[in-house]
């Protein structure tokens, strides 16, 4: 990893690598959760945004030290990141796992590599809304409402999309998006967090607060909420959440 964040004050250079913990424990554990506990079958799994690799890292350890190896997932994840930094960070740590037959990365763009026949696809996108992408790291901005990636995502027709969408980042645009093509969501996670490093730029926090105006942000003065959501198919779902989801995400 390339410097040492820390709060608010500190400058970022493009080649930083992302680093909010709290997210990424929580992404990890909603891919434990909605994506992994799933099947015991070798699915091909693709990632937008590998960033450290550490998410699917952990999750595939945890797996590795709790779960008998019979019963254990055997998913292949294919993961793509752009940030050359944060590429040769996840490939060094996944040498040290081990786990290269599990989890194969790629200094790529996404939407320029990645597999189209994937069964799931699985991200932490971008979602920092800003008007342009002239904010503490570039690679994190996510259109002007913060949703234009994820709702992006939500194009590419796999079968199952799981993805963090947060309560500032027009939640309910995407769940508009996520029914237009097809999807229902059938499971979900929610945790608070506290506005970090990248959100509390005065820049993007302004703007947030512009999109609360316009009905497309939700939050307090302490805290967003931040979903785990895993997206299916209409043909392959057997549950639809989908109004849970938005009295959760437009509670604030
Ligand atoms: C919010 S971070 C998530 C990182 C990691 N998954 C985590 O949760 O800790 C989003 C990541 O997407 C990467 N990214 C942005 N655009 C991309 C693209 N077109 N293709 C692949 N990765 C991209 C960024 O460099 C960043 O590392």
């Amino acid at each position: 990893m390339t410097g040492t964040l820390t709060r608010p004050t500190q400058t970022v250079t493009e080649t930083e690598v992302f680093s909010c913990p709290e997210e990424s424990h929580f992404y990890s554990h909603c891919l434990e959760r909605l994506v992994f506990s799933q099947c015991t079958d070798a699915r091909l799994i693709v990632e937008f945004g590998s960033g450290d690799g550490s998410p699917v890292i952990n999750s595939l350890m945890r797996a590795a030290s709790q779960i008998p190896e019979g019963s254990r997932c055997k998913d292949v994840i294919h993961g793509f990141e752009l940030n050359p930094s944060a590429y040769d960070v996840a490939k060094s740590r996944v040498d040290q796992c081990e786990l290269h037959d599990r989890y194969v990365l790629h200094n790529k763009s996404f939407f320029d590599a990645a597999p189209k026949d994937a069964h799931c696809l699985i991200a932490n996108p971008p979602y920092i809304p800003a008007p342009d992408n002239q904010i503490r790291m570039p690679l994190l901005h996510g259109g002007f409402d913060g949703a234009t990636l994820t709702n992006r995502l939500l194009t590419l027709n796999y079968p199952s999309v799981m993805v963090l969408v947060s309560s500032y980042s027009n939640p309910l645009g995407t769940l508009e998006c996520a029914a237009e093509q097809g999807y229902v969501v059938t499971d979900f996670m929610v945790t608070p967090l506290q506005f970090g490093y990248y959100s509390s730029e005065p820049k993007v926090r302004n703007w947030i607060e512009k999109l609360r105006e316009n009905g497309q942000a939700f939050y307090s003065d302490n805290i967003y909420f931040l979903a785990g959501v895993l997206f299916q198919h209409s043909s392959i779902a057997s549950v639809d959440l989908t109004d849970e989801l938005v009295q959760v995400m437009t509670a604030l």
